[in-house]
């Protein structure tokens, strides 16, 4: 089969490699549509993200979808030929987090595409038969594989107890900001407030339902009439995230989704007067079956925010899409092509 490999920081060359055969409680899929998130460019750019360092070949893409090729022995569903979206990190279901229901803080996680995991940027993956979750025909190839930030979304409205009459103020219309502004309505959330620096993406936030957007170049999320409960912070920016914290409401939640600056100014008087609750989030856990109960049924476009797609042999144009177009929001790999 053929696989992109990134080989060292703005070194991405098909190969071929065997097809994989899946082990015991695993299952082969046919992969066909991948996205690029912003972590597979900045392995792509620099070759590492923090304590994670590529220092072998690795394949890039963690949000996949495809359909099952083979079953590992002991495995009796999905069945071959069923369409499935790729949870992409297993973790070991034993230690003291994941029993305790938080398997995304599993220490011994493997993640596709995380050093030194490979990813789905191939014709055909390996993954545990029940991380490849089936999806229902009115759920695409690209919104299957976008299942994947969906669920950072949906963890990240989740943790801010997201809910009926929720006044939710998004920073960031980036992908995960998107999609957090569809989930936050979909949890019923009757204002969503969506702050960028990019005017298309902004117009994009409205489009997909955000009921008003601020942008950060002109004006600042403190002067919103009503102030906000719920803060989802998806730009990663630090400056941006302290001024959205200074806009919460009293009792109101800080959810901290991007990534951005290890350390944060954090206005702590505001925290303290406030009563402010903050968490970080790290990806998810048990978000598929939502996930794809919301694209479903409508409630949730991710189509919408594909604005292109490459064949295998060019993963490295769709790893810079974004820098060379500012309209870029999500791009897609389709490796049988
Ligand atoms: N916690 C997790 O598990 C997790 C998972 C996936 C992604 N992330 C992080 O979420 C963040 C968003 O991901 P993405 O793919 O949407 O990235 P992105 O870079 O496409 O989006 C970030 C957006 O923030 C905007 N922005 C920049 N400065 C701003 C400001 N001052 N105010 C408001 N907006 C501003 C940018 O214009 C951009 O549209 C990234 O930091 C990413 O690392 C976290
Ligand atoms: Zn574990």
């Amino acid at each position: 089969m053929r696989v992109a490999v990134l080989r060292g920081p703005g070194d991405v060359a098909l190969e071929e490699r065997p097809v994989p055969e899946p082990g015991p409680g695993q299952v082969a899929v046919r992969v066909i549509s991948v996205g690029v998130c912003g972590s597979d460019t900045h392995y792509y750019d620099h070759g590492r993200i923090g304590r994670f360092v590529v220092e072998e070949p690795l394949v890039l893409g963690h949000e996949a979808a495809g359909d099952v090729a083979a079953l590992g022995p002991g495995v009796t569903s999905p069945a071959v030929g069923q369409r499935v979206s790729i949870e992409p990190g297993v973790p070991d279901l034993t230690c003291a987090q994941c029993l305790a229901g938080r398997y995304n803080l599993c220490p011994n996680m493997r993640f596709f595409a995380t050093p030194p995991i490979d990813g789905a940027f191939a014709e055909y993956v390996v993954v545990h038969a029940a991380f490849a979750h089936p999806v229902p025909d009115t759920v695409s190839d690209d919104a299957a594989a976008l299942l994947e930030p969906l669920s950072v979304g949906i963890w990240a409205c989740r943790k801010g107890r997201v809910t009926a009459g929720s006044r939710v103020l998004v920073t960031g219309a980036g992908p995960i900001g998107l999609v957090s502004v569809q989930t936050a309505l979909a949890f019923g959330a009757t204002e969503v407030v969506v702050s960028d620096v990019n005017p298309a993406r902004l117009d994009l936030a409205r489009e997909l339902g955000a009921t008003a957007v601020v942008d950060a170049r002109t004006s600042s999320v403190t002067d919103l009439d009503r102030p906000p409960e719920v803060l989802l912070e998806c730009s990663g920016h630090p400056a941006a995230t302290a001024q959205a914290i200074r806009s919460l409401a009293p009792g109101g939640r800080a959810v901290l989704v991007g990534m951005g600056g290890d350390e944060l100014p954090l206005p702590l008087s505001v925290v303290q007067e406030r009563e402010l609750e903050l968490t970080g989030t790290f990806r998810y856990a048990g978000t598929w079956p939502t996930a794809i109960a919301l694209v479903a049924s409508g409630r949730v476009d991710l189509d919408r925010l594909v604005t292109g797609t490459y064949a295998l042999g060019r993963a490295e144009e769709a790893l810079t899409a974004g820098r060379r177009d500012h309209l870029s929001v999500k791009v897609v790999v389709h490796p049988q092509r």
